[in-house]
């Protein structure tokens, strides 16, 4: 964990930096997500990073906890928040390993390009349908990258090695899903834009 914090700590600036990958893909997984909030709702984000996403939908919950192993990316997403004057989104340096919530505790959960990036993600997907209420979506974009460039399983690793790249996990989309319903959600909304482009699902706790 310490070594992943280091990583993004050292990248924070950068990835703060960079636009959006997919734009138009982001602004379509903005719209299904707002589908299923409400001013009602209490929120978890995971790996918010540098707060973009909590900070758009904040407007439209009761309150966002958001949370991040890397202090760096989230002095960025609480200037940002105090900027923009929002007042509904805490921020808190935790992995989602070593979160204590309690159960049933979250309306919505919200884990973006993350779960590819965890050691254990059957473990976390598990904790996540423990802390939502009945009802509860778990809204999810990952790269899939099982069966994508078998090249990049060499790449990855080694740049990993040298501090260059993060832990990277790979499994395919449909992985994902049979680990979701396995846990107990019910695949409510699925959509790739394109082949290789992160699959966004929002999982419904049944
Ligand atoms: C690729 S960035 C994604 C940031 C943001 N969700 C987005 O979509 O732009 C991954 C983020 O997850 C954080 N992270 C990595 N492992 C984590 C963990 N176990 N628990 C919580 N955050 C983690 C990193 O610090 C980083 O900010």
């Amino acid at each position: 964990m310490a070594q992943q914090s280091r990583f993004w700590n050292r990248h924070a600036k950068g990835y703060a930096k960079r636009p959006v990958a997919d734009e138009a893909s982001y602004q379509n997984k903005l719209a299904v997500t707002r589908g299923y909030l409400n001013l009602d709702m209490e929120v978890l984000e995971f790996g918010c990073g540098t707060g973009t996403t909590a900070l758009t939908l904040a407007p439209l919950v009761r309150h966002i906890r958001a949370i991040d192993i890397s202090a760096k990316m989230l002095e960025i997403a609480r200037a940002k928040v105090e900027s923009a004057g929002i007042g509904n989104v805490t921020f808190e340096q935790s992995g989602i390993d070593d979160l204590n919530a309690p159960d049933a505790a979250y309306d919505a959960v919200m884990g973006h390009s993350i779960l590819h990036l965890l050691d254990d993600k059957e473990a976390v997907i598990a904790e996540v349908y423990r802390m939502l209420k009945p009802g509860g979506v778990f809204v999810s974009s990952t790269a899939c990258l099982g069966g994508t460039m078998p090249v990049l399983r060499v790449i990855l690793p080694i740049g990993r090695f040298f501090g260059l790249l993060p832990l990277v996990k790979f499994f395919t989309a449909a992985e994902l899903e049979r680990n979701l319903t396995d846990a107990g959600f019910q695949i409510d909304h699925r959509w790739q834009p394109e082949k290789d482009k992160a699959v966004f699902i929002v999982a419904k706790k049944v």
